[in-house]
Order: structure tokens, then C-alpha cells, then sequence
């Protein structure tokens, strides 16, 4: 079932989501070199307690973080640990907010420190595949559609497309109807309309797509190790151009021109 949401739902989740964001903005600030990831989730998760939401991953579930950490090789629902941050890892801060009942989820990878080359590279083409897709969210046309921009841009660059996790409708729950696959054909899917409220992440490999679920049941990476990264942001169809409710401008205040 999917919940188009009305102008007032719109301005709770507007509200959900600048938490959200703020929240990583403030992330931002303490991930380098030294850092636990442990950390990095009692940052975000005092940030949220004190500005009034919830963490709404932690106890998901028996989810155990407020952030899911995805250090290097780790592509999802990574747990915070006592895990020291390396010059030249990169680390993904997945995060959901519920606020008033609404929720936010954005999710940024960060370089630490300097990283190679080759792996700054490839961040700044994820993140942008995240905005291909959202371009191709337009009232009308279907999700297949936001599937594909992304899925094209990312394999034209040699990168691959994991398969078993993908993007999601969102509103007071975290995950709703529709599900926004970051691979697929144009056309297919559900048709979309104005007020749908999905979360686009893609989650991308430098190596082969394939990913192992470890045995705790939650943490996954690629099976081969090569790196994964992962941005997202909660969007809202409006006609031909979506909004985009969470926003990474925390996080570019927090970073200034380490920002990439
Ligand atoms: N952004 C992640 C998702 O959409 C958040 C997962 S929270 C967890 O799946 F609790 F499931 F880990
Ligand atoms: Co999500």
C-alpha cells in the first residue's frame, strides 16, 4: 500500500528530515582518523535525543546502533563499534530519524582522511548516481525509471549494483510501499504520482555486486572485500522536479572544503 502524503504530512516530514540531516552534519564533525565508530553513533544519537526525535533504527528489529556503519567492504546495516577509523578508510553513516511520527533516512559516505585516488573517484560518482536517480522521480513515470538512471551510470563506470537491498517508500514508518530498486528496466514498476515519499540508495561495489549476510543475521558485505559505497536521501514526488528533503548542506557546513 502506498501513502501519498498530504501538504501536512509533508511539513512533519520535512521537519524529520532536517533532523535527520542536521544529525549528520553533526556526524560529520567527528569522523577522522582515531575515531571509534561506537562514537560516531553516541554523537548522532545524543544529537537526536536532545532536538526531541528518536533514533528509529536502534531496537529496530533488535537492531543495535543508532547509525548503521559501513566501514570499507561493509555495504549495510553495519553495527557501531570499538572499531578505530583509519587514515584512507571510507565510512557510511546510514541514519533514520522519527520526529512527530515521521521519519527521515539519509545515509552519507565519508573518505577518512586522505584516501586512494581511484576510491575518491568512486565515491563522488555514488554519490552523484544518487542524484541521477532522483532526477528520474517524476509524477507519471515509474520507479523502473529511477532503477535504471542509476543502475546505467553506475555500470557504465565499471562499478556494480548490489542486488538484495534497495530504496523504499517512507512516512511514519520507515520502510513503506513502494520498493525503489537501484537496478532494473525503464517502465516498469509503479507508476509515480505527487506526495510519494520513497528514499533512493544506491549501495555500490568496486568489485563483483555479490554480498554475504554475516552470521549475526545483519551486517553485510561484498563477498570479495573490495569496497562499497552508499549515499541516500528522502524525497517527495512533485510534478517534474522532486523535492529533496534530507540534504548533505550540514554536512558540507561541517567539512568545508574536505567536502566532496
Ligand atoms: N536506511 C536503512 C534502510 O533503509 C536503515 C535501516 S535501519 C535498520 O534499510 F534498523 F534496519 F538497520
Ligand atoms: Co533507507
Amino acid at each position: 500500500m502506498i501513502y501519498l502524503k498530504t501538504e501536512e504530512e509533508l511539513q512533519l516530514m520535512r521537519a524529520a528530515a532536517e533532523l535527520t540531516s542536521a544529525t549528520l552534519g553533526e556526524v560529520a564533525r567527528w569522523v577522522a582518523p582515531g575515531v571509534t565508530t561506537q562514537k560516531l553513533d553516541t554523537i548522532a544519537r545524543e544529537y537526536i535525543l536532545d532536538h526531541g526525535g528518536r533514533p528509529a533504527c536502534l531496537g529496530y528489529h533488535g537492531f543495535p546502533g543508532t547509525l548503521c556503519i559501513e566501514v570499507n567492504e561493509y555495504v549495510v546495516h553495519g553495527f557501531p563499534s570499538a572499531y578505530v577509523l583509519r587514515e584512507g578508510d571510507i565510512v557510511g553513516t546510514d541514519l533514520v530519524v522519527e520526529l512527530n511520527g515521521y521519519c527521515g533516512d539519509s545515509c552519507y559516505t565519508f573518505p577518512v582522511g586522505e584516501v586512494a585516488p581511484e576510491v575518491d573517484t568512486f565515491l563522488r560518482h555514488v554519490k552523484e548516481s544518487l542524484y541521477k536517480g532522483i532526477d528520474a522521480a517524476k509524477a507519471g513515470h515509474r520507479i523502473g525509471d529511477i532503477s535504471n538512471a542509476v543502475q546505467s551510470y553506475c555500470e557504465k563506470l565499471g562499478y556494480t549494483v548490489v542486488r538484495e537491498m534497495c530504496g523504499h517508500g517512507i512516512g511514519r514508518s520507515m520502510h513503506e510501499d513502494p520498493e525503489v530498486p537501484n537496478f532494473g528496466r525503464r517502465g516498469i514498476g509503479p507508476v509515480m504520482k505527487d506526495g510519494m515519499c520513497i528514499c533512493i540508495e544506491p549501495m555500490i561495489n568496486m568489485g563483483s555486486k555479490n554480498i554475504v549476510i554475516e552470521r549475526d543475521g545483519w551486517q553485510a558485505r561484498t563477498k570479495d572485500r573490495k569496497w562499497s559505497a552508499h549515499y541516500e536521501h528522502t524525497i517527495v514526488v512533485r510534478g517534474e522536479d522532486p523535492e529533496i528533503l534530507t540534504s548533505f548542506e550540514p554536512i558540507r557546513e561541517a567539512l568545508g572544503e574536505r567536502f566532496i
